[in-house]
């Protein structure tokens, strides 16, 4: 699922990514199961000390955010982020904080039927020095 969110990196790398975040101690991951048992989502809550448009630090931040395609829009992805801010919430946390690329739309609207408003809109540069 982590490599469905981002097809830069091999299955290897998300995995040690994945022990690192569960080896932290401010960060979660939870997951969403089927009726069935079968996993079929997950959240990565995680902690910034900040993030645009908020005015407390630190904050929560949704790391990664991925529901399977056979059960989009049934309302895993709204239990699970219900269960990062919960986290946030026992962290201390007073607000949470998220990103979407420029063209996810399903994203943008996901978040914003979740409570979510939109802070920015940017595009990030890069330059190797020599
Ligand atoms: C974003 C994602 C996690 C949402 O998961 P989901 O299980 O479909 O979400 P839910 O069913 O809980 O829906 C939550 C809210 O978002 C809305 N929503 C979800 N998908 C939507 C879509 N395609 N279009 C419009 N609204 C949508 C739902 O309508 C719901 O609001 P409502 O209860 O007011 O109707 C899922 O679409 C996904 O994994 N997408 C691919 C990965 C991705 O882009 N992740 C985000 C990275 S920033």
């Amino acid at each position: 699922m982590s490599q469905a969110l981002d097809q830069s990196s091999g299955s290897a790398e998300h995995e040690d990514e994945m022990r690192a975040t569960l080896a932290r101690s401010d960060a979660a991951v939870f997951i969403a199961e089927r009726a069935d048992g079968s996993i079929c989502g997950y959240v990565e809550a995680g902690s910034r000390p900040y993030a645009d448009g908020c005015d407390s630090s630190p904050v929560g931040y949704v790391e990664a955010w991925y529901v399977d395609p056979d059960v989009r829009l049934a309302g895993y992805g709204r239990a699970l982020l219900a269960a990062a801010e919960e986290w946030a919430r026992s962290q201390g946390y007073r607000e949470m904080a998220s990103d979407a690329l420029l063209d996810n739309v399903v994203s943008f609207e996901a978040h914003v039927a979740s409570g979510y408003s939109e802070v920015d809109r940017v595009i990030q540069f890069r330059k190797p020095l020599a």
